[in-house]
Protein backbone atom coordinates (compact mmCIF):
# COMPACT_ATOMS: atom_id res chain seq x y z
CA UNK A 1 0.00 0.00 0.00
CA UNK A 2 1.95 3.44 -0.85
CA UNK A 3 1.93 6.05 1.71
CA UNK A 4 -1.31 8.35 2.05
CA UNK A 5 -0.73 11.61 1.05
CA UNK A 6 -0.36 14.70 2.59
CA UNK A 7 -3.54 15.95 0.91
CA UNK A 8 -5.50 13.34 1.92
CA UNK A 9 -4.74 13.17 5.46
CA UNK A 10 -5.92 16.76 5.14
CA UNK A 11 -8.93 15.86 4.01
CA UNK A 12 -9.65 13.62 6.43
CA UNK A 13 -8.76 16.06 9.54
CA UNK A 14 -10.77 18.07 8.06
CA UNK A 15 -13.99 15.89 7.21
CA UNK A 16 -13.64 14.83 11.21
CA UNK A 17 -13.26 18.44 12.62
CA UNK A 18 -16.37 19.61 10.14
CA UNK A 19 -18.45 16.22 11.39
CA UNK A 20 -18.81 17.22 14.64
CA UNK A 21 -20.90 19.65 14.07
CA UNK A 22 -23.45 17.17 13.22
CA UNK A 23 -22.84 15.30 17.02
CA UNK A 24 -25.95 14.40 18.95
CA UNK A 25 -24.36 15.07 22.09
CA UNK A 26 -27.52 16.62 24.77
CA UNK A 27 -25.98 15.00 27.70
CA UNK A 28 -22.26 14.90 27.82
CA UNK A 29 -22.14 18.52 25.79
CA UNK A 30 -19.04 16.90 24.20
CA UNK A 31 -19.31 16.91 20.05
CA UNK A 32 -16.91 14.33 18.64
CA UNK A 33 -16.41 14.04 14.54
CA UNK A 34 -14.10 11.37 13.02
CA UNK A 35 -13.58 10.33 9.16
CA UNK A 36 -12.53 7.10 7.74
CA UNK A 37 -10.16 6.85 4.81
CA UNK A 38 -10.73 3.52 3.07
CA UNK A 39 -8.72 1.73 0.24
CA UNK A 40 -11.31 3.21 -2.32
CA UNK A 41 -9.73 6.76 -1.12
CA UNK A 42 -13.13 7.54 -0.20
CA UNK A 43 -13.71 9.14 3.01
CA UNK A 44 -16.96 8.68 5.15
CA UNK A 45 -17.67 11.14 8.21
CA UNK A 46 -19.22 10.10 11.36
CA UNK A 47 -20.36 11.99 14.77
CA UNK A 48 -21.52 10.94 18.42
CA UNK A 49 -24.79 10.13 18.81
CA UNK A 50 -26.16 9.85 22.34
CA UNK A 51 -29.49 8.49 23.67
CA UNK A 52 -31.51 8.84 26.84
CA UNK A 53 -30.56 5.35 27.71
CA UNK A 54 -27.09 6.13 27.77
CA UNK A 55 -25.67 2.73 27.59
CA UNK A 56 -26.33 2.99 23.97
CA UNK A 57 -24.70 6.46 22.91
CA UNK A 58 -22.14 5.72 19.96
CA UNK A 59 -18.55 7.56 19.40
CA UNK A 60 -18.22 9.14 16.23
CA UNK A 61 -15.47 6.65 15.31
CA UNK A 62 -18.03 3.48 14.98
CA UNK A 63 -20.17 6.02 13.38
CA UNK A 64 -17.89 6.77 11.03
CA UNK A 65 -16.73 2.97 10.34
CA UNK A 66 -20.31 1.88 9.91
CA UNK A 67 -21.16 4.58 7.38
CA UNK A 68 -17.98 3.20 5.83
CA UNK A 69 -18.95 -0.66 5.94
CA UNK A 70 -22.92 0.54 5.06
CA UNK A 71 -21.13 1.93 1.95
CA UNK A 72 -19.53 -0.99 0.54
CA UNK A 73 -16.03 0.02 2.31
CA UNK A 74 -14.31 -2.94 4.44
CA UNK A 75 -10.47 -1.89 4.29
CA UNK A 76 -9.59 1.01 6.22
CA UNK A 77 -6.85 2.83 6.24
CA UNK A 78 -6.68 5.89 8.46
CA UNK A 79 -9.19 7.26 11.00
CA UNK A 80 -9.20 11.03 12.41
CA UNK A 81 -10.81 11.58 15.08
CA UNK A 82 -11.72 15.66 16.34
CA UNK A 83 -12.49 16.70 20.35
CA UNK A 84 -13.45 19.56 21.38
CA UNK A 85 -10.67 19.76 23.92
CA UNK A 86 -7.21 21.07 24.14
CA UNK A 87 -5.22 18.44 23.98
CA UNK A 88 -5.76 15.63 21.66
CA UNK A 89 -7.66 11.85 22.76
CA UNK A 90 -7.59 8.69 21.63
CA UNK A 91 -9.84 6.21 20.40
CA UNK A 92 -11.98 4.59 23.50
CA UNK A 93 -11.31 0.64 23.59
CA UNK A 94 -14.61 -0.30 21.92
CA UNK A 95 -13.81 1.95 19.46
CA UNK A 96 -10.11 0.60 19.19
CA UNK A 97 -11.39 -3.39 18.74
CA UNK A 98 -14.20 -1.62 16.10
CA UNK A 99 -11.77 -0.22 13.65
CA UNK A 100 -9.45 -3.58 14.03
CA UNK A 101 -12.04 -5.87 12.38
CA UNK A 102 -11.66 -3.55 9.21
CA UNK A 103 -8.39 -1.45 9.64
CA UNK A 104 -6.14 -3.71 11.67
CA UNK A 105 -2.95 -1.42 10.81
CA UNK A 106 -5.00 1.75 10.76
CA UNK A 107 -3.36 5.29 10.69
CA UNK A 108 -4.67 6.90 13.70
CA UNK A 109 -4.63 10.67 13.81
CA UNK A 110 -6.18 12.58 16.59
CA UNK A 111 -6.78 16.21 16.72
CA UNK A 112 -7.80 18.60 19.07
CA UNK A 113 -8.65 22.30 19.35
CA UNK A 114 -5.23 23.34 19.58
CA UNK A 115 -2.14 22.62 17.30
CA UNK A 116 -1.22 19.35 19.38
CA UNK A 117 -2.25 15.82 17.74
CA UNK A 118 -1.56 12.57 17.89
CA UNK A 119 -0.58 10.03 14.78
CA UNK A 120 -0.13 6.52 16.01
CA UNK A 121 -0.96 3.13 14.07
CA UNK A 122 -3.71 0.57 15.73
CA UNK A 123 -1.69 -1.69 16.58
CA UNK A 124 -0.25 0.62 19.31
CA UNK A 125 -3.26 0.73 21.02
CA UNK A 126 -4.64 -2.45 20.78
CA UNK A 127 -1.92 -4.58 20.91
CA UNK A 128 -2.56 -8.30 21.23
CA UNK A 129 -6.25 -7.30 19.32
CA UNK A 130 -9.00 -10.25 18.43
CA UNK A 131 -9.74 -10.67 14.96
CA UNK A 132 -11.49 -11.98 12.34
CA UNK A 133 -8.87 -14.88 12.20
CA UNK A 134 -8.86 -15.85 16.46
CA UNK A 135 -12.60 -17.34 15.64
CA UNK A 136 -12.65 -19.18 12.62
N1 LIG B 1 -16.83 10.03 22.37
C1 LIG B 1 -16.57 9.80 21.04
O1 LIG B 1 -17.46 9.92 20.20
N2 LIG B 1 -15.33 9.46 20.69
C2 LIG B 1 -14.25 9.47 21.52
O2 LIG B 1 -13.13 9.18 21.09
C3 LIG B 1 -14.44 9.83 22.93
C4 LIG B 1 -15.84 9.86 23.40
C5 LIG B 1 -18.18 10.46 22.75
C6 LIG B 1 -19.00 9.42 23.47
C7 LIG B 1 -19.95 10.30 24.24
O3 LIG B 1 -21.03 10.65 23.36
C8 LIG B 1 -19.16 11.56 24.52
O4 LIG B 1 -18.09 11.58 23.60
C9 LIG B 1 -18.60 11.63 25.94
O5 LIG B 1 -17.85 10.50 26.24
Amino acid sequence: MPKISESALRRLEKSARSAAARAYAPYSHFPVGAAVLGASGRIYSGCNVENASYGLCNCAERTAIFCAVAAGEQSVRAVAVYTPTALPTAPCGACRQVIHEFGPDALIVSVCDAKSRIETRLPALLPGALGPKDIS
